[in-house]
């Protein structure tokens, strides 16, 4: 075990539970997630993917216990820091979330404007993102006229924009063909390379299998097991 002043651990969850009402989604699930890990999440539907991520951006709250981010407690953080907190994650939907009224531009340049960045900027790194993702002949083209597998990529370069240092990505490939579901892994594993901390939340095993990884196993609310990379 290391402690929490240990700078190759990003992520520690300590005997976390997450109740609501009286349904248990989490039961006391210790873990810790290094610094640049590749780390899926696997388990059935209902098995608390998406409640272990939202606990570690704060969609949600804790019932019990603790996860440190970088060492910061999220149940003493501050209200004032939360944005703080958000700016280390790009976050990845099953539907994308895009805006269907924004351009593709846009709907990527949000994230920089909300950062007060100037407008040459935004321009000039909006278009090397997208570039990235290989959209940058769509960029004045709006999400209902792009295919899934392109809103995808849209919103991995919403994601990655602000240079985060962990992408949770919640069954980033659900929606999607085998095709356009290896792009997106592709593009996961580019921004791990370059440094990110990458969580993908999956009931697909076949993907893991492909991808490869340590894979954190959950079942009705349990860590049932832990497989090494
Ligand atoms: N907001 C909520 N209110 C009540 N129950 C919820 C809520 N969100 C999730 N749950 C329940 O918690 C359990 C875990 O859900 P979830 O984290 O979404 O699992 P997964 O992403 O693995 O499918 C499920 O039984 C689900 O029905
Ligand atoms: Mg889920």
């Amino acid at each position: 075990m290391t402690d929490g002043k240990d700078n190759s651990t990003i992520i520690r969850m300590f005997h976390v539970h997450k109740t609501y009402g009286n349904k248990k989604a989490l039961i006391d699930i210790t873990l810790e997630i290094a610094k640049n890990e590749f780390l899926f999440i696997s388990g059935p539907s209902g098995a608390g993917k998406t409640t272990l991520l939202k606990l570690l951006y704060l969609g949600e709250t804790t019932t019990e216990g603790q996860v440190l981010i970088d060492g910061m407690n999220l149940s003493r953080i501050s209200h004032k820091r939360i944005p703080f907190l958000r700016r280390k994650y790009g976050i990845i939907f099953q539907d994308y979330k895009l805006i269907p009224t924004k351009t593709v531009f846009n709907n990527v340049a949000v994230v920089l404007e909300a950062m007060g960045k100037k407008r040459r900027f935004i321009e000039k790194k909006v278009k090397s993102v997208l570039r990235t993702v290989g959209m940058e002949e769509r960029l004045q083209a709006f999400p209902p006229s792009l295919s899934g597998g392109e809103q995808q990529r849209i919103a991995v370069a919403r994601a990655v924009i602000g240079d985060p240092k962990i992408i949770l990505a919640d069954e980033p490939t659900g929606n999607l063909d085998e095709d356009s579901a290896d792009i997106i892994l592709k593009l996961l594993k580019k921004f791990h390379t370059r440094g990110a901390t990458i969580i993908v939340a999956t009931h697909d095993k076949e993907l893991i299998r492909k991808t490869g990884g340590r894979v954190i196993h959950l079942n009705q609310g349990y860590l049932q097991k832990i497989t090494a990379a």
